[in-house]
């Protein structure tokens, strides 16, 4: 079975559900035990209490957990979450930890605040570093290497399997926010990484309405190391509701990838052609400095990159980004209707070397005619050069 197929018919069965083609919507605190040698046997069960999940939240966590090809996942709160979980899982003071330049901003806050407090130090690695680099900066304490590949905003590449073969080599786990590659064109468990996370609230739910996060985990030994933290903090997974929103939305992700796939590419392509785009930070573009290994361990991409504007120039900057008719601006990505925003990643990063004075764009190039799109941006960088 291919994925697009295994992805809309596995984890649901409609003789189970009164013919119905979806799952219900299972609410619960209470679990009820039928009888006491039932209750006294709560550890074998799934669930034994509405916090540790539904029916829901278990048909949404196998059909992602098939899709990652883990042992099994953990479903949380927010994709913020989905990274943090895993980082008090598997660090404890004294530890060292090791985070891409590039990463998911909040990512580093968390590092910075509150790993911080418990005396776990982070080093930053520069985002494109070879496995050879991150291995100078490892210690005998580090426990952890996060990669994020491509990063954030500036979609740098990682070698993925590299950095794993040389994590594991020094008993380092890996931890990889694949949030980009929505767990479809790219499955880091297959490439030697331990845990494979994705904020859910992106294509998976792909309609700007969910925030839910995945921790998948290729070992049983991982998952359960997990797991006590999941029930530790009693964050839980996600509201029934949204479980069932992002399960209804991963039976449809492939369809929706191909065609933000097919309108990402002619968007970078047109936007590269423009003499006044400096550069397009797109890893599908033969251009980009990643693009080997892009070409190497990915199967599509998604829709989400950047490009540069000559002299950052605030005014003009608004005429360009209030006038715009089909682009909204705001965070977060991988809904239906495209975005586009500003990212000043001098302001964070010491070690990306981001000293220019071009003005950078995040774009997510959403579902709409890619005639309208390209029409929309082209008048809108006019009125930035205007
Ligand atoms: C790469 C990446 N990882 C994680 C997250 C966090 O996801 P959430 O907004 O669900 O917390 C984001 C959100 O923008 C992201 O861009």
């Amino acid at each position: 079975m291919r994925s697009e197929t295994a992805l809309i018919h596995r984890f649901r069965d409609s003789r189970q559900q009164h013919g119905a083609v979806n799952p219900p919507i299972v609410h619960a605190s209470t679990i009820r035990f039928p009888t006491l040698e039932d209750l006294d046997r709560e550890h074998e069960v799934r669930s034994s209490y509405g916090l540790h999940g539904t029916a829901t939240h278990f048909g949404l966590i196998d059909n992602l957990s098939a899709m990652e090809e883990a042992f099994d996942s953990h479903l949380v709160p927010s994709g913020l979450a989905a990274i943090t979980l895993p980082l008090m899982a598997f660090l404890r003071t004294g530890d060292h930890l090791l985070v891409p330049d590039n990463c998911y901003g909040p990512t580093r806050r968390f590092a910075d605040t509150v790993l911080q407090k418990l005396d776990i130090a982070t080093t930053y690695y520069p985002p494109a570093a070879a496995s050879e680099t991150i291995a100078e900066l490892t210690n005998p304490q580090t426990a952890v290497i996060l990669l994020e590949s491509p990063g954030s905003d500036t979609f740098e590449m990682q070698d993925v399997a590299a950095i794993a073969t040389m994590a594991k080599a020094r008993g380092i786990k890996t931890i990889m926010d694949n949030t980009w590659a929505a767990g479809y064109y790219f499955k880091p468990l297959q490439h030697g990484i331990d845990v494979s996370i994705q904020a859910l609230t992106k294509y998976v739910a792909g309609h700007s309405d969910c925030l839910l996060g995945l921790i998948a985990a290729k070992t049983e030994a991982d998952w359960k190391q997990i797991d006590k933290v999941h029930r530790a903090f009693g964050t839980g997974h996600c509201s029934a509701e949204i479980a069932y929103l992002a399960a209804r939305g991963l039976r449809s992700m492939p369809a929706r990838l191909a065609l933000h796939q097919d309108n990402a590419l002619k968007m970078a392509h047109w936007l590269e052609s423009q003499p006044e785009v400096l550069k397009v930070h797109f890893p599908a573009l033969e251009s980009h400095a990643g693009h080997a290994l892009w070409k190497r361990d990915y199967t599509g991409t998604t829709s989400l990159f950047a490009f540069e504007l000559p002299n950052r120039n605030r005014k003009k900057l608004a005429e360009f980004l209030d006038n715009l008719r089909f682009y909204g601006m705001g965070y977060s990505w991988g809904g239906y209707e495209s975005l586009l925003v500003p990212k000043s990643p001098q302001t964070t990063r010491p070690y990306s070397g981001w000293d220019n004075d071009h003005q950078l764009l995040r774009i997510h190039v959403g579902l709409e005619h890619i005639d309208d799109l390209i029409e929309d941006m082209d008048a809108g960088i006019k009125r930035y050069l205007a």
